[in-house]
């Protein structure tokens, strides 16, 4: 914690009087951040730190292409999805194209939790029930609605009834063969259960990295038993593609490394690079049942500058081949940790795809040891260096920097857990 005298105590506990409790700070010391740059941050004191952590400002902080786009659009027009206008249909177009030809519609909104709550709204009306599946630590947002289905948000928080949570994959203690189908039996469990409660299911949501239930990426292609049960139940498959999209697994979108078809995906954190956009996409007979009944306008969802946004952000990923540099340099990165892992067996496990990587941090005895992992993402923000945890017992070290990551920005990462590492030795 900051001390009190200094400018960043006095600033946190001015922060705490106004903002409250409800309001959490990274890292044992917060660090006040003034200043963004491609992978890079500065704090007040001008100490420079590597993000390995931010997948908003997705195409790198500050990117100068999407930072004039929204200046030049701000300075001419900003309205709303009640005037025709070409820059929003010029991005549906553009967005559209990067996704299977049966997603076809998209809806616009501000957040991830407003697209995930469309979405519910959508598979009520087209499928007549309120019955929602999730995984076992999910999160999909904060809406009343969505929030129920979100169990990350711990006790407090209680599921709605109509919600059943699946035991997740968990891809560091369960077979590599059998994962897949035991995940899927356990769906069609939950699914007869909804049923014999008198509830219909609606959807499942699936973050497609199953991000906060500890990156469980596993072998591509081991959600497709899910998909197979869902469709013969008649249930939508919601891809949330809020923590995957955007090319962060090093495919555009995390459903097609499983080879999925999700009814509906939804999207949210990189598609702005910071600026507040979020969408639903999905196939026209759903949209379109949806839109005859329900008439949608989101006042800020879909607007001009938000739009321009959008397509200079699309416009970066492709020009800087940042889908290609996220599959190349997390394979890298992965190998570098790796070979960490054989020197420090509390690394249990490396995984992920693309530039999502998780690290399992275990004890001598093969179990979580969130302690440990704790310890570790503060000693890195020591040296500089900016990560965090996931997972149900947060012990796994969630890395996910900006897509422009380099090798040499992996060197620094590895080389500074490294040193993480051995001084936590020390102390335990
Ligand atoms: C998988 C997933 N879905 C949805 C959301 C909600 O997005 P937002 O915070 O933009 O409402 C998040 C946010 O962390 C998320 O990780």
């Amino acid at each position: 914690v900051n001390d009190e005298e200094s400018p960043a105590g006095d600033l946190e506990a001015r922060r705490g009087r106004v903002l409250g409790a409800s309001y959490r700070l990274f890292y044992d010391e917060p660090i006040q951040v003034v200043r963004g740059e491609d992978v890079y941050l500065w704090d007040a004191d001008g100490r420079r730190y590597l993000d390995a952590y931010n997948n908003v400002a997705s195409v790198g902080h500050s990117h100068g292409e999407v930072v004039s786009a929204l200046a030049e659009q701000a300075a001419v027009l900003n309205t709303h999805t009640r005037y025709l206008g070409a820059e929003v249909v010029e991005y549906a177009e553009d967005l559209i194209v990067t996704f299977p030809g049966s997603l076809d519609r998209v809806v616009l909104t501000c957040t991830g939790s407003e697209a995930n709550d469309v979405a519910y709204r959508l598979a009520k009306v087209v499928t007549g029930g309120n019955g929602v599946l999730v995984t076992s630590n999910a999160y999909h947002g904060v809406t009343d609605a969505v929030a129920q289905f979100s169990p990350s948000l711990g006790p407090a928080v209680a599921p709605g009834p109509h919600v059943r949570a699946v035991r997740a994959p968990d891809t560091y203690r369960e077979s590599t063969d059998g994962i897949g189908q035991r995940f899927a039996a356990d769906v069609a469990t939950a699914i007869d259960d909804l049923r014999a409660h008198g509830l219909r299911p609606a959807a499942m949501f699936i973050d497609t990295v199953l991000s906060s239930d500890g990156v469980q990426t596993g072998k591509a292609g081991y959600l497709r038993p899910v998909q197979e049960v869902l469709q013969s139940a008649g249930v939508l498959l919601v891809a949330d593609e809020v923590q995957a999209g955007f090319g962060r697994t090093g495919h555009m979108w995390g459903f097609e490394r499983h080879g999925l078809e999700p009814d509906l995906v939804t999207l949210g954190k990189p598609m702005g690079n910071g600026h507040p956009i979020g969408g639903l996409v999905g196939r026209s007979e759903l949209m379109d049942e949806f839109g005859r009944t329900a008439r949608y306008f989101n006042t800020y969802g879909g607007n001009t500058v938000s739009a321009a946004v959008g397509r200079a952000v699309l416009r970066v990923i492709r020009r800087q081949g940042l889908v290609d540099n996220s599959a190349a340099v997390g394979t890298y990165l992965r190998s570098r940790l790796r070979d960490l892992q054989s020197r420090q067996p509390v690394i249990g496990q490396v995984r992920g795809e693309g530039l999502f990587v998780g690290l399992e941090i275990v004890d001598a005895d093969g179990r979580a040891d969130g302690d440990r992992a704790g310890h570790l993402v503060n000693g890195l923000r020591h040296r500089g260096v900016l990560v965090n945890t996931t997972g149900p017992h947060a012990n796994v070290l969630k890395v996910r920097p900006p897509l422009t990551f380099s090798a040499a920005h992996a060197d620094v990462l590895a080389d500074a857990l490294e040193e993480a590492l051995l001084e936590d030795f020390k102390r335990s």
